[in-house]
């Protein structure tokens, strides 16, 4: 299934994000923020920071939203979301770049977004140029 990052399409995922974000768990840097992931089936995850009083112990809502993914067996990323309280759309730690770098389909988009809804949209080799590969 060929997804389509239509205009009415970002935004409602980016809905999607800010729903999700409200189950953040961020009581450390208050920061929530969620994702929503869509893979090569059309079906959707989600994720959002889970953070913990070992702060290095943190994990991204990209990379929890990922990890559903592929547990629920996505193959490809065709679409990632994510969204987050910041005056300009929010763009994947370096971390998960490389985690979302190993699932994504060449023709796959990242939607950075923000509670005003602005959002820019990346290939995963913008994010990533040169990302580490076991087998170039
Ligand atoms: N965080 C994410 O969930 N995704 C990002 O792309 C950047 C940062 C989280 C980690 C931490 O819980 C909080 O935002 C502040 O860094």
């Amino acid at each position: 299934m060929k997804e389509q990052a239509t205009e009415a399409r970002i935004k409602e995922l980016i809905e999607k994000c800010l729903e999700i974000r409200k189950n953040a768990y961020a009581p450390y840097s208050g920061f929530a923020v969620g994702a929503v992931l869509v893979d090569h089936a059309g079906r959707e995850f989600s994720g959002v920071n889970v953070e913990n009083a070992s702060f290095g112990l943190t994990v991204c809502a990209e990379r929890n939203a990922v990890a559903a993914a592929v547990a629920g067996g996505m193959k490809q990323i065709k679409l990632l979301c994510v969204a987050a309280d910041a005056p300009a759309p929010v763009t994947p730690c370096g971390a998960c770049r490389q985690v979302i770098a190993e699932f994504a389909d060449e023709d796959a988009v990242i939607i950075a977004a923000n509670l005003d809804k602005n959002y820019k949209l990346y290939k995963v080799s913008d994010l990533l140029p040169e990302g580490f590969k076991l087998k170039p």
